[in-house]
Parts: C-alpha cells; structure tokens; sequence
C-alpha cells in the first residue's frame, strides 16, 4: 500500500508517525521547505504563512499536546513558537519521522487517475509518482483573505500574513482590522512603537483573557466538558464577566449570542491595552477617502498604514478546481471533517478550526484514517448524508461566516473521533 502525504506541518508528522505506528512503510511525506513545523517556522522561507516574531500560543499546554507526547515539564503554560517548533522537531525524531519526509518537494498536481490510484506530480516533474491513498495536510493558513477597502485609501496596506513584527510601525497611525486572533496580536505589537493604533471590528468578539482564577482559560472550560450546555455556557459568560466586565468599557460592542458560536479570540493584553488607551477600538469601516477612514458610526480618523488580519482562504491549488476548491465554500460536506463522500481514497488531517489547539485533533484524524486504511475501520454507507448534516450542523451552532465551514468543538470532537479509532483518552 503506498501513501502520499502532501505537507509535514504539525498535521503532516503525526499522519506519518501514526500510518508507521500501524505498519505502512511505504509512505510519502512531500514537504515544499526544507523543514517540518508549516506555520510554526518562523520567517519561512517557503512563501507559507509563519508565526509572528512575538507569537505565543492562545492554547494551553496541557490542552495542545500529541496524544502520547507531553510537552516538556519546564515549558510554561502558553509556549512561544520557538518552542513549539522544538516540540514539533522533538516529536520527529523520538518517533523516527524524518526519513519518511522528502523535503523541498512541492506538489504541483494530485489526481485521481480512472484506476481510483492517486497520479503525484512535484518539483515540475512530468512524471507522477503513484498512489493507493493520498492525505491532505497542507495546511489552511497560508493563502490570505484579502480586505477590499471601499473607496480610496492612499496609505500603506498589508495582510497580516505578512506581518512579522513592530519594525517599520515606529511613529505610524495603524488601523488593523478583524477580530481574531492575528488582529489583537497585531494590535498589540504595533500598539508598542506605533503614534497610534485602532483596532476595527464589524462585529462583536468575546475577548477572552489567557487565565481564570490562576489557571489556562481552556483547562476551565474543560473542567465543564460533562455539564449540560446551558449551564458551562451561564458559567462561561459568568467568567467572563467577572474578568472583563462589560465590554463596552472598553470601548468594544457586548456580543449577543453564546461563547461558543464563535471561534476564540483569547488575548489579555489587547484588553489591558485598550484601558489604557494605547490601542483603541473602531466598529467597520464605512469607506476611506485618502488617509482618512470614516467608520460605520460615523466618525472618522487618519490612518498611514491598514493591515487586515481578515484571515486566510482554505486552498487545495494541487487539485483541478473543478475536481475540489473549497477556496469560497458555505459549507463544507466532509464526513469528520476528512471523508468526501465521493473520493474513499482522498482522507483530509487537519482541515479542522477547534476550538483549540489542531494537532491533538490531527493525531486523532490520523490514527483513524491508519485504522481505515488497514480495513480495520469502514466508513458508513450513508456517508454522503451524514457528510451532509455535519455541514449543517456546523452551520446552526457557530456564527455564518466563511472561517466557521471547518470549526469544530474540541472536546466533541476529539472524543467521537477517539470512540471510532478504538483510542482511551487519558
Ligand atoms: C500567525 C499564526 C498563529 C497561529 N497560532 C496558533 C496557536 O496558537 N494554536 C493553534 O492551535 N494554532 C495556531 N495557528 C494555526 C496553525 O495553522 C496551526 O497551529 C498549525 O500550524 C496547522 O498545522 P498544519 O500542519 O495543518 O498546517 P501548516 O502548519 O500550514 O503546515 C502545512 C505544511 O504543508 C506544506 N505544504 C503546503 N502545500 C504543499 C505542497 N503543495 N507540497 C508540499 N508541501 C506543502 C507547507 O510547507 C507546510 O509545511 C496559527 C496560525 C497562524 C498563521
Ligand atoms: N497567538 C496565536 O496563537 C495566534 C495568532 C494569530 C492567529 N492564530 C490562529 O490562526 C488562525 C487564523 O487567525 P486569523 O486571526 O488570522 O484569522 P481569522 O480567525 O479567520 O479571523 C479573521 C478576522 O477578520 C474578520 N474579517 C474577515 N473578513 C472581514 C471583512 N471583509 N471585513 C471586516 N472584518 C473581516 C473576521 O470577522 P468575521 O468572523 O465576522 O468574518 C475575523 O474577526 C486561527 O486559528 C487563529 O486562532 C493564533
């Protein structure tokens, strides 16, 4: 049985670990840079989307963990990204992924011949390697969204995909835009050396501090994993009304629906920076005349540079576009997040938002997709349906927008997962 793995991210190295792990040995790692970690290698090389220079992560460590690989005892409680490139590169070599990994190989083309075999073409090569089972771990942070500024604005405009760090914000007025986590990250650097920074929402966030009552905000949440909904989410809100308090003190909009609909944006520092004046916040952008932008409320302020952290497009551009494009899906019918219904071999790690860290879920996905690979585990013959209602269901309990097609609940999902792959959680 041979096997294709486009990508040795974080999802790439434990498919890898995991179909050795139950006996494959003819697997193929296609790797475009010259080393594993995808996001987490700061200032790749590779034109992938890299960490910032300041980046920590907003998962905890004990909640962002291999499921049989502990972090180290003496990391701290949000590792910075050096140290989960360390993690990543430890991981490969305590469970002998390296030689499975071909490095500076780009896949330009995957397709299903009429053989049902999987035709890999990489390096412009003309001549396809050939495959039983092709898994996708490439990654779904790499190609921009970008933010249309209605009218004309005649300052600098960036993504914060290619935001690296503060140098060159020195003295500069700087409006990002977004919510999520890239924005308040943003926001805050450039809130150190910039003359000024705003922050414009179109619409409400939870802002969520990194701790609660001394602990990782999301070891809390997992101490509610057996409580009924209504009460975690009254005991959710409870928590973040005794740490935040109202969110329009802080010159932001109060949400108006649960916690959990959305994905987090967990930052502490963003909420102590806008009481103290350094960052602040605008609701949307109406339109920009020159430097100056006018907002949705009205007011109206003069900006040198706009950097939109609007996030990123899910891009498969290996696949002919009418085979697969999920580039501006509404929905996104994989059964667990991994199975087209009409591709059995095709298997998909880590095409998954948790609510948490995506490499725990992506080792999970692994060790099913390894179970099913060996004809130990069958998908169900109702596959196209269930594919169907998982899309729906996605749809009814997050927020309708274009990075909620592939969220998930962490939790939920990692122990249905668990249930199928025949895996005891500890
Ligand atoms: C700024 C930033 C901060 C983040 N912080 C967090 C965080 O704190 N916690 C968290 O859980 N997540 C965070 N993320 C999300 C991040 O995407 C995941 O943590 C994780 O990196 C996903 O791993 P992956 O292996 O699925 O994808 P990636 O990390 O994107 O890795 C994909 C790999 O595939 C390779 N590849 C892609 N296309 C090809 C091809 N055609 N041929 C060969 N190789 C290819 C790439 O080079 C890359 O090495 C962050 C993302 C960004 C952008
Ligand atoms: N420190 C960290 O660990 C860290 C740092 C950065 C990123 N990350 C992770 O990396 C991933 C990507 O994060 P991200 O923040 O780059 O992207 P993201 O989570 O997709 O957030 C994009 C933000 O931009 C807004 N937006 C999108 N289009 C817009 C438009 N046209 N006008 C105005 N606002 C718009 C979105 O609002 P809507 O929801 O309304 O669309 C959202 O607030 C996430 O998983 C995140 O958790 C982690």
């Amino acid at each position: 049985m041979r096997i294709a793995i486009i990508g040795a991210g974080c999802s790439g190295i434990t498919a890898v670990k995991n179909l050795v792990e139950q006996g494959f040995t003819e697997v193929v790692c296609y790797e475009q840079s010259g080393r594993i970690g995808g996001n987490w290698v700061y200032n790749a090389d590779t034109g992938h989307s890299s960490v910032m220079e300041n980046t920590f992560m907003i998962s905890s460590k004990k909640m962002s963990e291999f499921l049989d690989f502990p972090m180290p005892d003496d990391y701290p409680d949000y590792p910075s990204h050096k140290l989960v490139l360390q993690y990543f590169e430890s991981y490969c070599t305590h469970f002998g992924i390296y030689p499975y990994i071909r490095f500076h190989s780009k896949v330009d083309k995957a397709i299903l011949n009429p053989e049902g075999k999987w035709a890999v073409y990489s390096n412009s090569s003309e001549v396809p390697e050939i495959f039983d089972y092709l898994l996708v771990a490439n990654g779904h942070h790499s190609v921009p969204r970008h933010y249309k500024i209605p009218g004309h604005f005649s300052g600098e405009y960036m993504h914060s995909h290619d935001f690296k760090n503060n140098k060159g914000f020195e003295n500069k007025r700087v409006l990002v835009i977004g919510g999520g986590n890239s924005a308040c990250d943003v926001a805050v650097e450039c809130s150190r050396v910039a003359a000024k920074t705003v922050i414009s929402m179109r619409r409400p966030h939870y802002i969520v501090p990194k701790f609660f009552m001394g602990k990782p905000t999301d070891t809390f949440n997992d101490t509610m994993r057996y409580l009924p909904d209504v009460v975690a989410e009254k005991l959710r809100k409870l928590s973040l009304k005794i740490q935040v308090g109202n969110y329009e003190d802080y010159g932001l909009k109060n949400p108006d629906f649960p916690v959990t609909y959305d994905h987090p944006t967990v930052n502490s520092e963003l909420l102590y920076l806008l009481r103290h004046g350094r960052v602040k916040a605008a609701v949307g952008i109406r339109e920009a005349e020159g430097k100056t932008v006018v907002f949705e409320d009205g007011t109206a302020d003069e900006f040198d540079v706009i950097v939109a952290a609007t996030g990123y497009k899910i891009a498969t551009p290996f696949f002919d576009p009418d085979f697969l494009d999920y580039s501006e899906a509404e929905s996104i019918e994989l059964y667990l997040r991994m199975f087209h219904p009409d591709y059995p071999s095709l298997i998909f790690i880590g095409l998954v938002q948790p609510q948490g860290a995506i490499w725990p879920l992506s080792d999970i996905q692994s060790r099913l997709a390894a179970k099913y690979i060996k004809g130990e585990w069958k998908l169900p013959e109702n596959l196209r349906s269930l594919a169907k209602k998982e899309a729906e269901d996605i749809r009814r309990s997050f927020l309708p927008e274009k990075r909620h097609t592939i969220e998930v609940h962490y939790i939920l999902y990692l122990e249905k997962l668990a249930k199928l792959a025949g895996y005891r959680l500890k």
